[in-house]
Formats: C-alpha cells, sequence, structure tokens
C-alpha cells in the first residue's frame, strides 16, 4: 500500500481518519503523530494510541509532537469535541505505548527508512509539519505530498472566513506552503458534504465490529455538539475525507490553484484565499478539494471499520 504518516489532533473526526488508514487497504500507516490542536497535546496523544488501541492495530508507533502553534497561544475546541477531545464513550486505558521519540524524530526516522516517498497526511494544525519542514530540509525530497484537512475555499467554522486548523496556527500553513512541496487542501468546503445523517450512523454501524460501536458512541456526541454549536446536527466527520482522497483519489476532485493563508488580518486570520477564478495572477501552488463522492466516502469508511478489530 501508500506509506503514509498522519498527523492528527484527535478528536471525534481524527479518530476515524486513523481509522480509515489503519483499515484501508490502499493504504500502509506507517507512524501517527501528534498535535496540540482540538484539546491539548497530553489528551491528543493519549486519544490517537486509544483509537489504535480500540481497532486492534499495535504495530503503528504513536509519537507527541508540538504542544501548540509556532508562534500563538493554543486555541482548543472542547465545545466540539469534549474536556477530554473524545467525549462520549468511556475510554479504555490504551495499550498502545507512547514512543520516546518527538513526532519530527519519528517522522525522520520513517521518511529515511521508508525506501520510497511517504505520503504525510494532516488533520489537525499543520504545527508538527512545519517544524519538520523547517528544521530538516532533508526530508523535503522524501516526502511524496501532503494531504491536509483544513481551510475553505468558501467561510469557515471558527470565525466567518476561517477554518479551525488554519485559524490555530496560521503560521505554519504558510511554511509548509512556501516548500513548494505538493499540497492538497480538504476543506470545509468539500468536508461539509461528509455529513454523518441517521442513515449513514447505521450503515457504519453495520461494520458490526467493536471498533465501529466504539465510533457510533463518537458519532453520538459529536453530532450532538455540532447541532448544539453549528446547526449541523448531521456533524461533517471532516478528517477522513483528507484519507479518502489519498486511498481513493477519485473519491476528491480537486484543483490546481493559488492557495495563501491570512497572517495579519484583523477579522480575517487564518482564513485561506484560494484563487479559483484566477484573478490574482500568482504561479499556482497548491491541489484544492472542490467535491467529495458522498456515498463512496461511506462505503469505504464502512469497509475500513469492518476490516479492524
Ligand atoms: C477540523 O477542526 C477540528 O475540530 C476537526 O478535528 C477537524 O480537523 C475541522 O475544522
Ligand atoms: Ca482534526
Amino acid at each position: 500500500g501508500i506509506p503514509i504518516i498522519i498527523d492528527c489532533d484527535p478528536g471525534h473526526d481524527d479518530v476515524f481518519a486513523l481509522w480509515l488508514a489503519a483499515g484501508h487497504p490502499a493504504l500502509d500507516l506507517r507512524a501517527v503523530t501528534t498535535v496540540g490542536g482540538n484539546v491539548p497535546l497530553e489528551h491528543t496523544s493519549r486519544n490517537a494510541r486509544i483509537a489504535l488501541s480500540v481497532a486492534g492495530v499495535e504495530d503503528v508507533p504513536v509519537a507527541a509532537g508540538a504542544v501548540g502553534p509556532l508562534g500563538r497561544a493554543l486555541q482548543t475546541a472542547e465545545w466540539i469535541h469534549g474536556e477530554n477531545g473524545l467525549g462520549g464513550p468511556e475510554l479504555p486505558e490504551p495499550t498502545v505505548p507512547l514512543d520516546p521519540r518527538t513526532a519530527t524524530e519519528l517522522m525522520m526516522d520513517v521518511l529515511r527508512e521508508a525506501g520510497e516517498p511517504v505520503t504525510v497526511i494532516a488533520t489537525g494544525p499543520l504545527t508538527n509539519v512545519a517544524i519538520l519542514l523547517r528544521d530538516h530540509a532533508e526530508a523535503w525530497p522524501l516526502i511524496r505530498e501532503i494531504v491536509w484537512m483544513g481551510g475553505s475555499t468558501e467561510r469557515g467554522n471558527v470565525t466567518p472566513y476561517a477554518e479551525f486548523n488554519a485559524w490555530v496556527d496560521p503560521d505554519a500553513l504558510a511554511v509548509v506552503l512556501e516548500t513548494g512541496i505538493h499540497f492538497t487542501m480538504i476543506g470545509l468546503n468539500v468536508t461539509h458534504a461528509a455529513l454523518v445523517t441517521p442513515a449513514v450512523r447505521e450503515q457504519l454501524a453495520a461494520a458490526g465490529t467493536a471498533t465501529a460501536a466504539f465510533g457510533d458512541e463518537l458519532l453520538d456526541f459529536f453530532c450532538r455538539t455540532n447541532g448544539e454549536v453549528f446547526g449541523l446536527p448531521d456533524g461533517p466527520l471532516h478528517d477522513p475525507v483528507a484519507v479518502a482522497a489519498v486511498a481513493e483519489p477519485t473519491v476528491v476532485r480537486r484543483v490546481r490553484t493559488r492557495l495563501d493563508v491570512e497572517l495579519t488580518g484583523v477579522e480575517t486570520v487564518g482564513a485561506t484565499s484560494v484563487d479559483l477564478d484566477g484573478v490574482l495572477d500568482r504561479e499556482p501552488n497548491a491541489w484544492v478539494a472542490t467535491d467529495l463522492d458522498v456515498d463512496r466516502f461511506w462505503e469505504s469508511v464502512g469497509e475500513a471499520l469492518a476490516r479492524l478489530r
């Protein structure tokens, strides 16, 4: 399968991203790294370990990275994900240990040992990825592409124009774009199609595994908070869309365009500027997702859940 590293901040939807990554036959999950985001690092690291433990994925190292953004205070999202980041189910003790390496060290080891370029999928603020690329230019050619859930071609979810992952660490996004490494943005404009409708809940639960049952408890909580906060009771499950885009490229349509991020706006910090109409006359620097094959996306999530414990 395609070798991948997932950098994440679990988070309900990050957990489904990990499960899709571990359960999809086209992917070979080599490492998981965690970042402060939805909740502080201590929780995101533990939650990543819990996600893999529940699914019976014992052979993938999990290492902790940055506690917070490059140059700003960490802003978290307990109102969506709960105090511990995985509100809903009773959380088991993880059996998967925390790797003693830092996220950067683990990513470097995986990149060096892979023998082929590795895809980095990021489903949180891009802090860890930016630190890796800033401190290790030798990593650049070892990365096939970076696929990130974040940003939007339209409106935001944490301010009118900023999406959460972009808003938490816009400087990191700017650093990553600056490298020119093949970059794909999976923004809210597509992830808002990944709605956990009651029919989807049933479809995923039908996978029948312990993982699917645990996932259903997560979705129960996540749909409730998304209903309360955003009026979206079919809570959009953002992060696994980035994984699906790598596993099954035809699930996400994308366009080559210019992507920039607002670093200094008064009301618009973290807003992504996507030049879909080509009015800026700047070199395109990214692929930006514009469409999701919703049915196939949920099928692939269900199939992954069925393959796990
Ligand atoms: C993103 O923010 C987080 O709350 C989710 O995990 C997802 O990565 C959506 O804006
Ligand atoms: Ca996330």
